[in-house]
């Protein structure tokens, strides 16, 4: 098998169809496409239309999740339907602000190629695809909803969580054409599932730097979010002299610099993301700020012990500047680790596909659906090399050799699992 030609599901295919979906945005001068938007309707029909010529049927899940799949024998299935457990392949649809047009995409794109490729071969499970729905957290801060819902994790105190125009989570369902109240529905049962695999960018340098084109996944960091809110007093900028100020933009510059310096003496990450200024006039003293706050971590604990010493270091900072700290925490998920036999059947494809003797296992600090698929089944990726380890950036790049090792790789990984569950049978 090759990635070579520009047939369907070939690498050229699967380029051309990354670029397809930048059409799907909700600006003209650059790709965003969030959660339970129109761009996300429009994006979950044109990757229908791919599912069901590669040979799947497919479903819209009670969350806005994308399904196509198969029985074992290659016939289309409806997804839902309780048949033979199913190997499921796919990443996700939604992407930050100012995307590029592989993260999340190219998985999702590729697990299609991939299901066309083997539509003829009698597998010992059902295969699906999924595009799941969110999975940056853009429009509502939370992430990883798409697939919290598809792993029953859904949370009802996310329904109040608003947008930036204010549109709670609950009304965008209404004004997508869901039912809140059945969101259930979307919850797999462990039982149906086989295991997950998604193919992703690394996001990183890694692959870059190591001259290899892919590498299969040990872990995924745990991540937390927050949003920071300072309190401060809104006073006449010409009036009012330093000793009476209780400037709330300045206590947060002072804690962005201490988030990175404290970050920086650990092995985790923490990013100050956006920050919002009230009243945001040249002429007065910014009485409140709003910032978000990422972590990631390798494990909870140094992510959790992390955000012990910001959370210490803003109350001080507030008490020194007489403004309020206030914190809401908007996403958490587990450090999740791969399951050893897919990262051995990821494994296993690439060295099928590269003929390498030894192959990369790398862990990921970017958080992935698979983080919230654990809980419902076992789950492994598959990393391809990316441009300068650029993304969330509209020059994320990848070859389109890259892609064709890939789609060996990956369909490799599946024949590997196939045949790993025939032994065992
Ligand atoms: C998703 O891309 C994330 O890691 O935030
Ligand atoms: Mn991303
Ligand atoms: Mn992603």
């Amino acid at each position: 098998m090759s990635g070579n030609g520009s047939g369907f599901g070939s690498a050229r295919w699967v380029m051309e169809r990354c670029d397809d979906l930048t059409r799907h945005s909700s600006r003209p001068d650059a790709l965003e496409r969030v959660y339970l938007s129109p761009e996300h309707s429009a994006a979950n029909l044109a990757v229908r239309a791919w599912m069901l010529d590669a040979g799947l049927d497919t479903e819209t899940d009670a969350a806005g999740n994308l399904w196509g799949r198969r029985a074992a024998d290659g016939t289309p299935q409806r997804p839902g339907t309780r048949g033979e457990p199913a190997l499921v392949l796919g990443s996700h649809l939604d992407t930050v602000p100012d995307a590029g047009r592989y993260d999340g995409m190219l998985g999702v794109v590729l697990a299609i190629a991939v299901a066309h490729r083997l539509r003829d071969v009698q597998l010992p499970f059902a295969l699906e695809v999924v595009g799941f729905s969110d999975e940056e957290g853009t429009r509502f801060g939370k992430a990883l909803l798409g697939s919290c819902a598809a792993s029953g994790q859904w949370d009802a105190a996310w329904w109040d969580q608003a947008d930036a125009d204010g549109v709670t989570l609950r009304e965008a369902f209404l004004q997508f054409g869901l039912a809140p109240d059945r969101v259930g529905d979307a919850a797999r049962d462990p039982a149906d599932l086989v295991g997950y695999l998604e193919a992703h960018i690394e996001q990183g340098p890694v692959l870059e730097s190591a001259r290899l084109p892919l590498g299969y996944v040990t872990s995924i960091a745990g991540a937390r979010r927050f949003v920071l809110t300072i309190t401060g007093e809104a006073r006449h900028a010409g009036g009012t002299p330093f000793s009476r100020r209780r400037d709330a933009l300045v206590a947060a510059a002072h804690l962005v610099t201490r988030i990175e310096e404290l970050a920086r003496a650990t092995d985790c990450l923490a990013t100050v993301g956006h920050l919002r200024v009230e009243p945001g006039a040249v002429n007065v003293i910014p009485g409140l700020a709003e910032l978000t706050l990422d972590l990631r971590g390798r494990t909870d604990g140094g992510r959790d012990a992390l955000w012990e010493q910001i959370s210490a270091a803003g109350h001080d900072i507030a008490q020194e500047r007489g403004v309020k700290l206030e914190v809401v925490e908007t996403h958490r998920a587990p450090s999740t680790a791969c399951a050893e036999r897919l990262q051995a059947a990821v494994a296993a494809g690439i060295a099928e596909a590269t003929g390498a003797a030894e192959t990369l296992g790398l862990w990921s600090p970017a958080g992935h659906d698979g983080m919230a698929m654990a809980a419902v089944t076992d789950v492994g990726m598959l990393f391809l090399r990316c441009r300068d380890g650029i993304s969330h950036h509209p020059d994320e790049h990848v070859d389109a050799e890259d892609v064709g090792v890939a789609l060996d790789a990956f369909t490799e990984a599946v024949l590997a699992l196939a045949r790993e569950r025939e032994e065992t049978r």
